[in-house]
Formats: C-alpha cells, sequence, structure tokens
C-alpha cells in the first residue's frame, strides 16, 4: 500500500537525537479547571505511542498542545526540537482532529488538492502538489476512489481522507485524535497496519489517541492518562508484567486504583 522512494526524512543534523516530544511541566488551564496538571512524558522517534484514557482525561488538550492550538499552555513543551507552536513546525507536522473536516461536496483528490493548496501554494509548485496527493492517495488505499465525492464515502473510507491530509508534504510528527473511533474491528486493523506502516517505512512519530484500551496492544510505547495526569509511560510488554495484569486495559485499572488508593491516603493524613 505505501509506497516510499525517498528514505527517512531530513530533520536537521541538530535536532535528531532529540525524542520527537518533550514535556516538562506541561500544565493547562481550561476556565477554572487545571486540564492538564504538569505533566513530564517524552515521545520517541520513529515510534507508534499511544495516548489512552477515558473521555474528559485530557488527550485533545494534550494534543492541541503538541500542536500549537492550544491556549493558556505553560510548562516546557518541546517539538522536534522547537517549543511547541513554532513556525517551523507547521509543515513538520500532521494533524488530524477529533472531528476532521473534508468537503462533502468535492471528491477525494479535490479535497486533498485544496489543502495541499495550502500548504504548498503558488503555480511553481503545482507538479510537487499534484505527485504529492497521487502518493497520499495511494497510502491510504483510496485511489479507486480518488474521483468519488466525499460525502459518499463510507466512515472508515472518510476518516482514511483526512488520514491523507495529514500524510501530505511527508510530516514527521503525525498526531491523529481517536482516529479509530465509530469504525468497524476489520477497518480499525487496517488502519492500525497502515500506522504501522507509516513508521517502519518512514520512520515517522506517530502519537495516537484513543479511549479503547485494546488498542494499547498495537503501540510501541504507551501514555496512560487519567484526569489530567499520566499513571505511565511504558511499553505495553513492562507495563503487563509489572503492575501483574494480562492486558494493557487490566495494567490501567490497578494504576487507577492505586491512584485512587494514595489518593485517599493523601486526604486523610491531612
Ligand atoms: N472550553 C472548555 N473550557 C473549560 N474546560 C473544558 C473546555 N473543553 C474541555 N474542557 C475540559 O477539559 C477536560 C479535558 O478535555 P479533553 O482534552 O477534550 O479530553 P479528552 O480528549 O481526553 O476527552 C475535560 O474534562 C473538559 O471538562
Ligand atoms: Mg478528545
Amino acid at each position: 500500500m505505501m509506497n516510499y522512494s525517498s528514505g527517512p526524512p531530513d530533520t536537521g543534523t541538530q535536532t535528531t537525537d532529540s525524542p520527537a516530544v518533550r514535556a516538562e511541566g506541561l500544565t493547562v488551564v481550561r476556565g477554572p479547571r487545571t486540564v492538564l496538571r504538569g505533566l513530564d512524558f517524552t515521545v520517541p522517534r520513529g515510534q507508534i505511542t499511544g495516548l489512552l484514557g477515558p473521555s474528559g482525561c485530557g488527550k485533545s488538550t494534550l494534543m492541541r498542545s503538541v500542536v500549537g492550538t492550544q491556549a493558556k499552555v505553560t510548562g516546557t513543551l518541546d517539538v522536534l526540537g522547537h517549543p511547541a507552536g513554532h513556525p517551523t513546525l507547521r509543515t513538520r507536522i500532521g494533524y488530524v482532529t477529533q472531528a476532521p473536516s473534508v468537503y462533502d461536496d468535492l471528491t477525494v483528490r479535490q479535497n486533498l488538492d485544496y489543502f495541499a493548496a495550502i500548504l504548498a501554494p503558488g503555480r511553481a509548485a503545482a507538479d510537487r502538489r499534484h505527485s504529492d496527493v497521487t502518493r497520499v492517495i495511494e497510502d491510504v488505499d483510496l485511489t479507486s476512489h480518488a474521483d468519488a465525492l466525499a460525502g459518499n464515502l463510507s466512515g472508515g473510507q472518510r476518516s482514511r481522507v483526512s488520514l491523507a491530509v495529514a500524510l501530505l508534504g511527508t510530516p514527521e510528527l503525525l498526531v491523529l485524535d481517536e482516529p479509530t473511533v465509530g469504525l468497524d474491528p476489520v477497518l480499525r486493523r487496517d488502519l492500525w497496519n497502515l500506522f504501522h506502516d507509516i513508521t517502519t517505512q518512514r520512520g515517522a512519530t506517530l502519537l495516537i489517541s484513543s479511549h479503547v484500551m485494546d488498542e494499547a496492544e498495537r503501540c510501541h510505547r504507551l501514555l496512560l492518562m487519567r484526569e489530567g495526569e499520566i499513571l505511565a509511560d511504558d511499553t505495553p510488554d513492562a507495563l503487563r508484567p509489572r503492575t501483574g495484569s494480562e492486558t494493557v486495559e487490566a495494567a490501567f485499572l490497578h494504576l487507577v486504583d492505586e491512584a485512587v488508593a494514595a489518593g485517599r491516603k493523601k486526604e486523610t493524613t491531612r
């Protein structure tokens, strides 16, 4: 499905050794609430990191912080060697929001032409845009639907169009907010296979959120979140034995129980 002729992206010599994302004391306040509470974590390059936790725990807020669209972010947040939101990161990050927008009255190719023109405007870039659009349509396996109106596609095909938009310009970091929500098991599996292809064939870094714990097993690394805090930052293989659990879901529940018990202890000793 994927066919990249180019090697790993040129990330610049001074930044290749640093992690894709490094957060220290990352805090976000939204209205009266502290939504992210002084988080420390890193996202290694060239791997799939899963950001997992129940609805409302702060996954989308964390992702918006990484891509630079979240207000009231404090602490340190470096992305690809620059502070989050730095202008040079714009073309190096691909982002798919939780409610991705594709235009129903445009075809798959027209949607991608439109977003490609925003990324690389001007007549001089026309040839590059055309081949880029053809490549990403191929990457997400929609070549046979390239001329179909987006409004006539199935849910799974629409999410692949959004993913194709994020792949334009071969970004080094892909931030995907719950990309598999509402998809049937077969489509979910296909999409996860595609995510793995993107990391192995292109060396890209993926940060993918989900509230479905079984998806954790497909990630290289996990950030388990609850109520604006990170309960664990580990590999699935290390997490299961560490908590004496058979699945990541059981490990997560174990960590939640521990956190609740620690919270109670704090309350009673106050
Ligand atoms: N506009 C807002 N103002 C204040 N708080 C908000 C706003 N939007 C979301 N929140 C709060 O931020 C928290 C984290 O939300 P979000 O990052 O969307 O979580 P997730 O993506 O994990 O479901 C939620 O508990 C929610 O109550
Ligand atoms: Mg969310």
